[in-house]
């Protein structure tokens, strides 16, 4: 994907403090600069931010993922929605690679939230006109803003990097019910079979795989998730997957790479030979392994800003999703 500079005063973009080098890398695919903003603390930690130039009448790009430290990033992005829209900005636009509270979507037993949607109603109220993601945890996450939701897929990037594989006897595997669609995105542009492990969560940190569906004996899985955060599902689907006689070579594929904790230890396995993730979250260098490869979503996400801030389409950047 080649994107021309976009030379145009009215473009803005500008970055939280949650993930300043995807930011860069953004505003570097764009040929622009980052617009200058500080962020600090008051003593009793509460955020103060000052954006540094006039935003008048400009298109504007906030990036942020509401990613670790979720509730830090999260309440920094909606008081910089605050601060853009007190300073008249023309229209803003929050960019949230990782949309953070997204798995608590529905009620699961009584007397709990909706956190997905209370996020929606807190980004809305604050001041943003429309989102840009990538990857929602699910597709419907959507309908709970009534601003233009502009949602892309990784999956495009992370296959091309899967490509390189030796994709021979390999099989694209579901780690559980959700993510059946986002395994037939793989295996239709990789041209393999799908397979589906049925997961059951029994706690914070650990699921059980109950059973497999699909060809598995003899198989190299490419295990692939919206998000490993944990690692248990991961965890979970090579048990399933061991137990119905997969060869001991498993990838992984995940677009966004939360990695708290025992995933690191998860992801050591020496069945593991490769996870890719995408760049989503800001990598932690203490958390790196040797198996765990990093792809950008910023040529993606500075595509999808270029053809909004022109009115152009970005549906063929859905994937096979629109
Ligand atoms: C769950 O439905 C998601 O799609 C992921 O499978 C899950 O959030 C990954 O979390 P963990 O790594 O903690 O199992």
């Amino acid at each position: 994907m080649s994107l021309r500079p976009v030379a145009d005063h009215r473009l803005v973009i500008l970055s939280g403090t949650a993930h300043p080098q995807l930011a860069s890398r953004i505003a570097g695919e764009l040929g622009v600069s980052l617009m200058p903003m500080t962020v600090s603390r008051f003593p009793d930690s509460e955020i103060h931010v000052r954006v540094e130039a006039s935003v008048r009448g400009k298109d504007v790009y906030v990036i942020q993922p509401t990613c670790p430290p979720v509730n830090e990033t999260f309440t920094e992005l909606l008081i910089i929605l605050d601060a853009l829209r007190r300073a008249s900005t023309g229209r803003i636009t929050a960019v949230i690679p990782y949309y953070g509270y997204a798995r608590q979507d529905k009620k699961t037993a009584g007397r709990e939230p909706i956190t997905a949607r209370m996020v929606a109603d807190m980004l809305t109220k604050g001041g943003a006109d429309r989102i840009l993601t990538v990857d929602l945890h699910s597709p419907q996450i959507q309908g709970f803003f009534d601003i233009p939701v502009d949602q892309l897929t990784a999956v495009g990037v992370l296959s091309e990097h899967m490509r390189k594989w030796d994709l021979r006897d390999s099989v694209i595997v579901a780690p559980d019910a959700g993510r059946v669609n986002m395994a037939s995105e793989y295996a239709g542009r990789l041209n393999l079979p799908v397979a589906i492990v049925q997961k059951r969560r029994i706690g914070a940190e650990k699921t059980q795989a109950a059973y497999v569906v699909g060809e598995v004996e003899g198989k190299r899985p490419i295990i692939i998730d919206d998000m490993i955060t944990t690692g248990g599902t991961v965890a979970g689907s090579m048990d399933a997957l061991m137990k119905r006689g997969c060869r001991p070579e498993i990838r992984v594929a995940a677009t966004h790479a939360v990695l708290v904790g025992k995933s690191v230890e998860t992801l050591s396995d020496a069945a593991i030979a490769e996870v890719v993730v995408t760049d989503t979250v800001p990598f932690d260098p203490a958390r790196s392994i040797p198996a765990l490869k990093e792809v950008s979503v910023a040529p993606l996400i500075a595509q999808a800003i270029g053809r909004i801030h022109a009115d152009d389409s970005v549906s063929d950047l859905f994937g096979d999703r629109s």
